[in-house]
């Protein structure tokens, strides 16, 4: 039960000042940062880690999308010109990629036990509007897809966090080397394992 996962401070946690707070939550919650950096991504990584070839990731976001503008009675095809959720999702993912390489992010793996689902507990829903107080993104942003996609930019969620333990092994593999991740004892795995 014991997994890893990966989470990335994205350029308006890093822009803020938010990331002193935002570990502060991993840390307390027993998680151990095993692997921190900071980096610029290159457009290259950038793309692997939204890749545009796992149509049911690009169709999710698209999806989200439109659920929001039905939400808000707002005709998608007006606003960002489609209303098919793999076309929205794809020019949303370029919004990303254009933001995740323009400024540092912090990129991190938490370890623990089911550390995946701790993770995205803490981190909440992806619309902060939606998340809940006490989640990060409930507690320190307001966006919501409507005022994003009207500003086309991406949502200004703050953190990724891996959806999954298959998608956590891909995307730590790809934002860090083996060596780079370290192997050491937390104090509560004496009181708590
Ligand atoms: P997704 O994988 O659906 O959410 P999560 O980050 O919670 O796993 O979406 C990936 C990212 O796409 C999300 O963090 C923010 C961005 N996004 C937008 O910028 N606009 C949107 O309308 C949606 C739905 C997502």
């Amino acid at each position: 039960m014991i997994q890893q996962t990966l989470v990335l401070l994205k350029p308006d946690a890093v822009k803020r000042g938010l990331i002193g707070e935002i570990i502060k939550r991993f840390e307390r919650v027993g998680l151990k940062i095993v692997a921190c950096k900071l980096v610029k991504p290159s457009k290259d990584l950038a793309d692997k880690h939204y890749p545009l070839e796992r149509q049911e990731f690009v169709e999710g976001i698209g999806k989200k999308t439109l659920e929001n503008y039905k939400e808000m009675g707002v005709d998608p095809v007006s606003e960002i010109g489609s209303s098919d959720p793999y076309e929205i999702g794809k020019i949303v993912r370029g919004w990303l990629v254009e933001m995740i390489t323009s400024d540092p992010v912090l990129a991190i793996v938490l370890e623990g036990p089911n550390a995946v689902e701790i993770v995205r507990k803490l981190v909440g829903h992806t619309l902060p509007v939606k998340a809940d107080p006490g989640t990060i993104r409930g507690d320190f942003s307001f966006d919501s897809a409507f005022f994003a996609n009207a500003k086309k930019r991406p949502i200004k969620n703050l953190i990724h966090a891996s959806g999954n333990p298959e998608e956590a092994e891909y995307e730590i593999s790809l934002w860090f080397t083996k060596d780079e991740i370290h192997n050491y004892k937390r104090s509560e795995e004496e009181v708590m394992y």
